[in-house]
């Protein structure tokens, strides 16, 4: 009885704050974009050389992370492409110290969130609908608050999508 009453007065809080997190603010101060150890810009990769997401992204349509890149992947190219220049010799030099670069994280969910890359991608989410014009950014950051409104959102107006229907089961996002 009193598991009940908690489990109701979370789902009363909860639909509350639906409602105000789906309402339309301004977007909320989201960071700045982190300094990157290497400035990689998805401007010059996936934009001016088309390559694509997932090229380098290539988990993002088989598991639930997207993955950032390991060195090897870059070394493809760097070994030749623009060797001369520091920060690609800054890059070689994490290469031969067998070192990952330590990239700092732009999009964070809280621990109690599930997400998964994957499901999204199957059903044709494009990467753009949730990160932007990546390929136009020279520095990427977050473009959407990822806040529980905006995940809602979505999902509900796809609710009777013929091919893939979402849903607004709880357990579907949280642990
Ligand atoms: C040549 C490899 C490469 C390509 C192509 C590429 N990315 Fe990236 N991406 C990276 C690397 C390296 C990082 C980590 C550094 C950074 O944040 O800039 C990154 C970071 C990101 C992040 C932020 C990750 C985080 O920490 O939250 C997103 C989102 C992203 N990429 C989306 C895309 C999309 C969308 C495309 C295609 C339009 C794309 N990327 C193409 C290499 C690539
Ligand atoms: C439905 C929205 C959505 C779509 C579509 C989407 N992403 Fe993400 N992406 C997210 C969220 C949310 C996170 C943060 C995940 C976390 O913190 O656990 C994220 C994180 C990332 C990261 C950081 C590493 C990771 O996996 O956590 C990269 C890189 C990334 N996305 C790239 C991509 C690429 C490339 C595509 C398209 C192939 C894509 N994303 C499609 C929402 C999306
Ligand atoms: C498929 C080939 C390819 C891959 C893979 C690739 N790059 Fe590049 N990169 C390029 C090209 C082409 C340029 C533009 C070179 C130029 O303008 O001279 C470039 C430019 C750069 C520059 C700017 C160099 C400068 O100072 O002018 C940096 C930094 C860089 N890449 C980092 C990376 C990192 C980090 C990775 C791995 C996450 C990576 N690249 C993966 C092809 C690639
Ligand atoms: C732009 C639309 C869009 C956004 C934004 C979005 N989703 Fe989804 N979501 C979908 C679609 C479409 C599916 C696929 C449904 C299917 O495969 O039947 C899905 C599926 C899922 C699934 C798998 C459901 C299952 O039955 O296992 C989870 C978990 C999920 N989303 C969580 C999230 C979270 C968390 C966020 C916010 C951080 C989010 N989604 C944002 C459209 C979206
Ligand atoms: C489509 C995915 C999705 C569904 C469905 C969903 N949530 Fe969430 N929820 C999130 C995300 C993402 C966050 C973290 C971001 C935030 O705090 O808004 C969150 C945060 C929360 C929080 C913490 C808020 C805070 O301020 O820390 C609570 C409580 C919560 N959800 C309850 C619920 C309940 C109850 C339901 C079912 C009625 C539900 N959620 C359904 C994605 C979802």
């Amino acid at each position: 009885m009193k598991r009940a009453l908690a489990v109701l007065i979370v789902i009363a809080t909860a639909a509350v704050a639906t409602q105000a997190f789906t309402q339309n603010f301004p977007l909320p101060s989201l960071k700045p974009a982190p300094t990157q150890p290497i400035p990689f810009s998805h401007k010059i990769h996936a934009g001016d050389n088309k390559i694509e997401c997932l090229y380098c992204h290539f988990g993002a349509d088989k598991s639930p992370v997207a993955n950032i890149p390991p060195v090897e992947v870059c070394m493809g190219c760097h070994k030749i492409v623009a060797a001369d220049k520091p920060n690609i010799q800054k890059l070689t030099e994490y290469y031969t110290k067998g070192e990952p670069i330590p990239w700092i994280q732009v999009h964070v969910l809280p621990q109690h969130v599930k997400f998964n890359h994957k499901r999204h991608v199957k059903a044709g989410v494009a990467c753009q609908e949730c990160h932007g014009p990546v390929q136009e950014m020279a520095v990427v950051r977050q473009v959407n608050s990822l806040k529980m409104g905006w995940c809602i959102s979505c999902h509900r107006a796809r609710l009777d999508d013929p091919k893939f229907p979402t849903t607004m089961d709880c357990v579907v996002c949280h642990h």
